[in-house]
């Protein structure tokens, strides 16, 4: 995988994505252990957020330096790229001082032109199309609690946004259900639809798409939610809060799902809205080992992009 780009999970093979999983949790061993695991000794990321962060800046950062190398954060608008120099010349500019660059920006067809221009490896750090990362890092999720994600079914309750469109690529690809439940005007985005019907016709799975959160949460081993209104949404939150009503995660929906299920969500969480504080805080949710695994899986991803 040395050289390539990680802008959407659909681009990667199967083996490709269970060389991400072995790695990451070698890695996690290691780490736990206290041992070092220098792979990328001396090298550099830089970092561009156009976007908030919590997670994937500090997951990001603290994993290349726990490889040995370094992390430049890099703000959208205090570059140039935020007084509009173009992204082909970023691109080509900071291929020359990077060994890698991990970006968040709203545009994907923009980290798109960055990776074509790069000669580095680019990773998305999320788009308002996809969240790669955190998408594998959930199905990591999975199989670290499940031994195995093929033949499990998620059940994804809420707003069809990057988070879903990640995950029906990413489940899709390793041969699990994935049964979504949004309002009628918010399904996931049709390509991505398709492209994951394909993936999954391939692994003998299934994608199913419904308005009704009960019946995509019945016999699901994978209960999964975002919030309703996500980063650059925030004048539809309203609306949205009205249109919502009733897709969360809670006891009751959590009742239909196997008695075993997990629950994810990729943080940041709105307690009341998506998801009830009883439910994120039960015996049931594995939603911070999930934001752990970030760190895990991002650090193989890098690994495997940026080593030699
Ligand atoms: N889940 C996630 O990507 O979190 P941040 O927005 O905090 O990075
Ligand atoms: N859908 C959310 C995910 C945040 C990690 C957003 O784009 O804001």
């Amino acid at each position: 995988m040395k050289g390539k780009d990680l802008l959407s999970v659909n681009d990667l093979t199967v083996d490709e994505v269970y060389r991400i999983f072995d790695l990451a949790q070698q890695l996690k061993a290691r780490q736990k252990k206290g041992e070092p695991h220098h792979l990328l000794k001396g090298k550099t990321l830089g970092m561009i957020f156009q976007k908030a962060s919590t997670r994937t800046r500090v997951s990001f950062e603290a994993g290349m330096w726990q490889l040995g190398g370094t992390a430049l954060f890099l703000s959208a608008s205090d570059l140039q790229i935020g007084r509009g120099e173009p992204v082909k010349d970023t691109a080509r500019v900071l291929s020359r001082y990077l060994d890698g660059i991990m970006i968040r920006t709203f545009s994907h067809a923009e980290v798109e032109e960055l990776a074509r221009y790069a000669d580095i490896p680019v990773i998305n750090g999320l788009t308002d199309y996809l969240h790669p990362c955190q998408a594998l890092t959930d199905v990591f999720t999975v199989v670290e609690r499940k031994g195995r994600a093929k033949g499990l079914k998620m059940a994804y309750v809420g707003d069809g946004n990057n988070m879903v469109n990640a995950l029906l690529h990413t489940c899709a690809k390793v041969g699990m259900d994935i049964s979504v439940a949004t309002p009628p005007a918010y399904a996931p985005n049709p390509q991505v639809v398709l492209e994951a019907k394909a993936a999954a016709a391939e692994q003998g799975s299934k994608v199913m798409l419904t308005t009704d959160p009960k019946e995509a949460a019945v016999g699901a081993d994978v209960l999964y939610t975002d919030v309703w209104a996500s980063m650059g949404q925030e004048a539809e939150q309203a609306a949205r809060k009205s249109a919502f009503a009733g897709y969360q995660i809670n006891e009751a929906l959590l009742k239909l799902a196997k008695p075993d299920a997990i629950v994810l969500h990729c943080l940041p969480a709105h307690r009341g809205e998506e998801i009830t504080d009883a439910v994120m805080e039960g015996p049931q949710s594995a939603i911070f080992d999930e934001a752990e695994n970030r760190l895990h899986v991002q650090k193989a991803i890098m690994a495997l992009l940026m080593g030699d």
